[in-house]
């Protein structure tokens, strides 16, 4: 089965004109898809349940499965519902480790039946035998991904909490290569991984890895204020990001960091079309930095473990349940998930930042740095025009 393809179109521009930033900004994400009535990506956390403990996990996971976990049956037919949107989104089966259900195999089946597009994110322990992994590419599985945290054990065992988590990744990865099964991989961006991506993407090239996701941290869960890196180093991280995009076949985007888009427009701005690397990147389609417009609750929603539905996994506001509400018609019409989707709702200077409907900033960090889900990015340096002072 070939990796997931989305009819997202190119929402960047080359023009430095702000009025044509904004107007690129404001152009639809896709050519079909309305993020007002349907995600593009559904995370479901089939379980909370998994055998590391890593330092920043948002889920707080435990090795045992919460008593409240959706059965067999309830989680069957919650998927039924995600088959209900006008456009289907792609499923992301994710945890805790989805693993440690022994139905996991059983609830990709179904949801790639009713016509789901889904992928999987293992937690990488010896759960993730070369035979679980030959049973969910039997099932359907468009897509795996795992989390490599540092260029080296050290870095990355430390985070996760577990010794041997790095080496575990590498089999795992191999070993899904082998089933022809396509690659992501996730890197949380840390002060310790900070300095290591260039050593990281030379990991990843070993691997026909299809994209690579840098998560900036969300201080959720388990995760402190301390794991964020400064808006600058940000901004550092998006150049040097920027530079590897170049440089390797991969896309590269970034998860919580919607403000990359912001950066890559602006660089696309300055570099102007006739760059090379750039005709490569366009080449590739409009979601090869991140889908223009994605945020929490916009063409994003999360069910828990529980059957709670949040506008994502890293923004826990409780915006229904399943069985009690349809997840189409919380998507569609919750309070919350509406204003979310409204950049020109938002807060602060993201409120009236010509690039808000590009990026939005990220509402998570937002709710979880200052309680207000609406309030402007806290990571982000960019200054937008109409807050700069004239000189
Ligand atoms: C939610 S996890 C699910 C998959 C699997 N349990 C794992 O950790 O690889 C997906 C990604 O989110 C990252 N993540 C977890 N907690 C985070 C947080 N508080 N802020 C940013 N990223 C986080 C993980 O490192 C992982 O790469
Ligand atoms: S592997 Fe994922 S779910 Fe498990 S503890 Fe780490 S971040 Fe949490
Ligand atoms: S100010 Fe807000 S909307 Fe503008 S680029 Fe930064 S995070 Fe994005």
């Amino acid at each position: 089965m070939s990796a997931p393809t989305f009819p997202v179109q190119d929402a960047f521009s080359s023009s430095p004109d702000v009025s044509l930033a904004e107007r690129a900004s404001r152009r639809p994400v896709s050519g079909r898809r309305n993020f007002d009535l349907s995600p593009l990506l559904v995370f479901y956390e089939i379980t909370k349940a998994c055998d590391l403990v890593c330092l920043h996990c948002r889920a707080c996971a435990q090795p045992a499965a919460d008593p409240h976990e959706l059965s067999t049956a309830e989680s069957l037919a919650m998927i039924d519902q995600l088959a209900e949107f006008p456009e289907p989104p792609l499923l992301v089966i994710t945890g805790g480790d989805p693993l440690k259900r022994a139905d996991v195999f059983e609830l990709i089946a179904h949801a790639v039946g009713q016509g789901l597009q889904t992928a999987i994110t293992p937690s990488p322990t010896p759960l993730v035998t070369g035979d679980a992994i030959r049973r969910l590419k039997d099932a359907g599985i468009a897509r795996m991904a795992v989390s490599i945290d540092g260029a080296d054990a050290a870095t990355h065992d430390v985070l996760r909490g577990v010794p041997g988590s790095f080496a575990q990744t590498q089999r795992i990865m191999a070993d899904a290569e082998a089933c022809g099964i396509p690659l992501q991989v996730n890197t949380t961006l840390t002060p310790a991984s900070y300095g290591q991506l260039e050593q990281i993407a030379a990991l990843l090239a070993r691997h026909p890895v299809v994209l690579w996701s840098l998560f900036l941290i969300i201080p959720v869960g388990r995760a402190t204020a301390a794991m964020r890196l400064t808006g600058e180093q940000y901004e550092a991280a998006f150049g040097r990001l920027w530079a590897l995009s170049k440089q390797y076949p991969f896309a590269i985007k970034t998860t919580e960091g919607m403000h990359y888009r912001r950066f890559v427009l602006q660089r696309r701005q300055q570099e102007r079309a006739q760059d090379e690397g750039m005709a490569r990147q366009s080449a590739r389609g409009g979601w090869a930095h991140g889908f223009p417009g994605v945020n929490d609750g916009r063409g994003v929603m999360f069910l828990s473990h529980a059957g709670l539905i949040h506008p994502s996994g890293f923004l826990p506001l409780v915006c229904g349940a399943f069985p009690f509400n349809h997840i189409v018609d919380v998507y569609q019409h919750s309070p919350i998930f509406r204003r979310l989707r409204d950049a020109d709702a938002l807060g602060g200077k993201c409120g009236v930042c010509e690039y808000r409907h590009l990026c939005g900033g990220s509402r998570a960090r937002a709710y979880a740095v200052t309680g207000d889900p609406y309030a402007a990015e806290p990571d982000c340096v960019y200054v937008p025009k109409r807050c700069q002072v004239p000189l």
